[in-house]
């Protein structure tokens, strides 16, 4: 790859951008990220990814080197510098670097990294065919709220459903899925209600999740949200995973059980097609 990638204030070729080795996102994951999708070369809903950015950072303490404005100016011109049409633009905040301690640093400079990754998101293979989750136990920490570099226990599980010959896991706690190993979990029941975990601490607030609320309601379909459990899942009419690379992605498999007749649902087509027409229309 020969990306041109941002890192604390230069634009250079990947193979030449470097962070400290004392930097706290490589020893403590202190880090926060986004990834936002672009469509078009345009960016989808970046307003709410920076909402949640600030989410993160406030809850750690964290700072960012570049303003809001400057953030987006930042992402413009790796779409630009990439010539990025469609797929991904990831960013990370972290500490910065400091000589390794548990607490805090009184004083670091923050670090920003950010580069694209060229995907087809609207034409997916895996979109069409629809994926097979496993339930795995939620092995997270407890602040899943918050979106951290810490990410090996989603890591694991996927490792866990690729070995077990599905495509992703669904994290279950107390008997309730919590979300997929990077999306949102969501089932459609026989009735027609799209359900998917109340927001809390343990699950991701996810951009797409929101927005696929708001389409679906504003649409005429019930919402509800609430937590599920893998036999209601296994016994729904159709479920589906949201996230900024998965858009709406049909599940068609849990635990063994297809659902329905196996192949991806009439409502979650639907949902899909809603997410993409409405993204690509508000893309800025
Ligand atoms: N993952 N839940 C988890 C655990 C996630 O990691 C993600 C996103 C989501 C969906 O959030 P959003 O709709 O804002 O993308 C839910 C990103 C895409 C990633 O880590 O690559």
């Amino acid at each position: 790859m020969n990306r041109i990638v941002y890192v604390n204030g230069d634009y250079l070729p990947e193979a030449d951008a470097k962070i400290s080795v004392f930097d706290r996102g490589f020893l403590f994951a202190d880090a926060v990220y986004e990834v936002t999708s672009v469509l078009d070369g345009r960016l989808v809903d970046f307003p709410g990814h920076l909402a949640r950015l600030h989410r993160s950072l406030g809850a750690l303490e964290l700072t960012t080197p570049l303003d809001d404005a400057g953030l987006e100016e930042m992402h413009r011109e790796l779409l630009k510098r990439n010539r990025l049409t469609e797929g991904a633009v990831y960013m990370q905040v972290t500490r910065g670097a400091a000589d390794r301690d548990f607490a805090y640093p009184a004083s670091s400079e923050p670090g920003l990294v950010a580069f694209t990754q060229a995907k087809a998101l609207i034409e997916s293979p895996t979109a069409a065919k629809g994926i097979r989750v496993i339930s795995v136990q939620d092995i997270r920490w407890a602040r899943r709220d918050i979106k951290t570099t810490q990410l090996l226990g989603p890591s694991m599980c996927k490792m866990i459903a690729k070995k077990a010959g599905a495509d992703d896991a669904w994290f279950v706690e107390e008997g309730f899925v919590t979300e997929g190993t990077s999306n949102n979990a969501w089932i459609i029941t026989a009735d027609g209600a799209i359900v998917t975990r109340n927001l809390s601490a343990a699950i991701l607030h996810g951009i797409t999740r929101a927005a696929v609320m708001t389409y679906a309601e504003a649409a005429g379909m019930r919402v509800e949200e609430r937590p599920f459990t893998i036999a209601e899942a296994q016994g729904a009419a159709e479920a589906f995973i949201t996230s900024a690379s998965a858009f709406v992605t049909p599940v068609v498999e849990i635990d063994g059980v297809p659902l329905g007749d196996g192949a991806p649902g009439p409502v979650t087509k639907r949902l899909r097609e809603l997410y993409i027409a409405e993204s690509r229309a508000r893309a800025s």
